[in-house]
């Protein structure tokens, strides 16, 4: 039987427009995970999109009725078959940074949002809806630290005195304020404090830049005689930072004015606010405060601790705790584009878990994918690729380049067909290749032999042909590893047989083009010699004409020749030719 975690995943998106007066409506985006169709939910009637074509993972309806509103019937799960890592990816969202309350890993691409899940093997991480919505450009802002790269991820949001949790919509919410969860919580333990509430109205509440809901003021708890001191204990993950956010109103009627009700914040057992006067500092009575402060917690837990100084009891309406996670770096665009296209090109399946970011989290980096964090440019690159003996089929894409940190590729062992793009030969950093027993085709190009770093270059069990580049026969003498065994016809260095018939296209057009060179010279020589001979003759005949003894005997000689040469060119008359003997 499979156990379904429910997981309800909110997230802010922290939009960076500027804020003028006629902004446009916030982005939002909500996404009812394995859902078939888009659907709407009551009170609100709030349209949820399926989740058709956002991410892989398998849809489901829930066994369980889900303890949340709004009343979601589906959700989708991703067993560790589908790979370890999946991911939503949703385009064309405004830029920004996030806060999350759920166990998910969130980061964005330009433009889009990618929302990716970690199996941790226990058990399959299950996703009922997803909410993108776009919120003030400085809400929860908390100081220095707050900004690009920081993410605020929900650890707890209760709104006091109340039995009903409610969404910011719910309460009639500003849109800018995000559409927050609000989990009730009506004392913080039996017969110490007690729940208070109004129907009065609250000022200051909705403003920028969270925009809370003013019903979020109506209600409170009040600590009694039997314990001035107002406290509540949360768990919490160790060795982190938290923001903590505090709201407070004076909806008691019988505090009347400033001074009445001043307490102490202690936050385990340390003082974060001095003599708080909800009045005095709100400005009056049924009026909004909002106090924050970030604390780093070493322990387990967080106790909020209000102790009343003047008044003897304490008020407090709503708390909201955030994690403050700094942002891992991430790998460089670029290279994330490059194995997208080695994924496509070689046709991964999802077991890789090719999803989301190569190598952030660093503790589940991509199967086969070795990264290497630069600490200069903060990000981080693939050093090398081991994807040998995994079944792949297809062939290299051009891409395969553009991971210019690459040191060792071994790619042995698989289907793949095509040729080996020259491309690679701008790989300066490699040391070893590896792309023994695939069905490569085609010759070795040229490029490699610029690879000066290679020691290691396996191309055995191919069907390669043609000539090594002369420059890795070079590279041999010092000690470097290659093997061309097993291939179709590779030559020309040493061990290899020498090229001889086995030429390429090109090296057979090559020659035969200077075949007929050699054919056109050997004509245009034979008609040169002969129109020279020709030349010769003449003078010959004129030199006889003067009946010059000495060169009677040649003159015979020559006579025969010419009656031989010249008969064959019956075009020519006598006179034409001069004064002829024959004539
Ligand atoms: C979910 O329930 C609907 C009807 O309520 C049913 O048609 C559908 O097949 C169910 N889906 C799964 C995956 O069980
Ligand atoms: C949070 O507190 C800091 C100082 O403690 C203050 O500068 C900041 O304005 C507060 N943020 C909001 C949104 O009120
Ligand atoms: C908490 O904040 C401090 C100061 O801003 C910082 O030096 C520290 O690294 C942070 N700790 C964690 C776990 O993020
Ligand atoms: C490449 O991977 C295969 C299979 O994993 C392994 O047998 C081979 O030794 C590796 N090649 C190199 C050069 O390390
Ligand atoms: C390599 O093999 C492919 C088929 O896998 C073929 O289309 C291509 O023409 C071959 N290339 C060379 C240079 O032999
Ligand atoms: C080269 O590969 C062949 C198999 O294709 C293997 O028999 C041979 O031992 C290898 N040579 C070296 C030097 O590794």
């Amino acid at each position: 039987m499979l156990r379904f975690t429910l997981l309800w995943l909110l997230v802010f998106l922290f939009a960076s427009i500027s804020s003028s007066s006629a902004r446009p409506a916030p982005y939002a985006m909500r996404i009812s995970c394995g859902a078939r169709q888009n659907i709407r939910t009551p009170p609100t009637y709030t349209r949820w999109y399926k989740d058709f074509a956002y991410t892989g993972g398998i849809p489901a309806n829930a066994t369980a009725p889900s303890h949340i509103t709004p009343p979601l019937k589906t959700l989708r799960y991703f067993p560790l078959s589908e790979g370890p890592e999946n991911c939503y990816i949703i385009n064309r969202v405004p830029k920004g940074h996030y806060s999350v309350f759920a166990e998910a890993l969130v980061f964005l691409l330009d433009g889009s949002v990618s929302i990716c899940f970690h199996s941790t093997g226990r058990g399959d991480p299950t996703i009922i809806s997803i909410e993108i919505l776009q919120i003030d450009e400085k809400a929860y802002y908390f100081g220095p630290e707050w900004g690009r790269g920081v993410i605020l991820k929900t650890t707890s949001r209760l709104t006091c005195g109340t039995s009903k949790p409610k969404f910011d919509e719910d309460y009639s919410g500003d849109h800018w304020g995000g559409d927050r969860f609000w989990h009730p919580i009506r004392t913080f333990g039996k017969n110490v404090d007690a729940p208070r509430s109004t129907e009065s109205g609250i000022k200051k509440a909705s403003t920028v830049p969270n925009f809370y809901p003013e019903a979020l003021y109506q209600s409170a708890v009040v600590s009694t005689d039997s314990k001035p001191d107002l406290a509540y204990t949360m768990d919490v993950d160790p060795n982190k930072n938290y923001s903590i956010w505090l709201h407070f109103a004076e909806i008691d009627a019988t505090i009347t004015s400033a001074g009445k009700r001043v307490f102490d914040v202690l936050i385990n057992g340390g003082t974060v606010f001095e003599n708080v006067d909800v009045v005095g500092m709100s400005g009056d009575r049924y009026t909004a405060l909002v106090l924050n402060t970030t604390v780093a917690l070493s322990g387990r837990t967080l106790t909020i601790t209000l102790h009343p100084k003047k008044g003897n009891h304490a008020i407090l309406t709503a708390i909201e705790v955030f994690q403050v996670i700094v942002a891992e770096s991430k790998t460089s665009p670029e290279e994330v584009r490059a194995l997208q296209a080695l994924k496509k090109s070689l046709g991964l399946p999802n077991r890789f878990g090719w999803n989301g970011d190569p190598c952030v989290p660093k503790e589940h980096p991509w199967s086969g994918a070795d990264c290497h964090f630069d600490k200069s440019g903060g990000k981080w690159f693939i050093d090398g690729l081991g994807l040998g003996n995994q079944g792949l089929r297809g062939s290299l894409p051009n891409e395969i380049s553009k991971l210019h940190h690459l040191q060792s590729i071994n790619l042995s062992g698989n289907s793949i067909h095509g040729v080996i793009p020259s491309s690679l030969g701008t790989v300066t950093s490699l040391e070893t290749l590896d792309l023994s027993y695939n069905f490569l085709n085609g010759s070795i190009p040229e490029s490699l032999g610029k690879l000066t770093a290679l020691r290691r270059l396996n191309l055995n069990g191919n069907s390669l042909s043609g000539r090594v580049p002369s420059a890795l026969g070079g590279r041999l003498l010092n000690g470097a590893s290659f093997n061309f065994t097993d291939n179709h016809g590779l030559c020309g260095i040493p061990g290899l047989p020498k090229c001889g018939p086995h030429l390429s296209a090109g090296a057979k057009v090559g020659i035969a083009f200077a075949v007929f060179l050699s054919l056109v010279l050997l004509v245009i020589c034979s008609i040169c010699w002969w129109k020279r001979r020709q030349n010769i003759l003449r003078a010959q005949q004129i030199a006889a004409a003067s009946r010059s003894a000495p060169y009677a005997k040649a003159r015979t000689q020559s006579s025969h020749d010419i009656q031989m040469s010249r008969n064959p060119s019956r075009g020519r008359t006598a006179s034409e030719n001069g004064p002829s003997l024959l004539s």
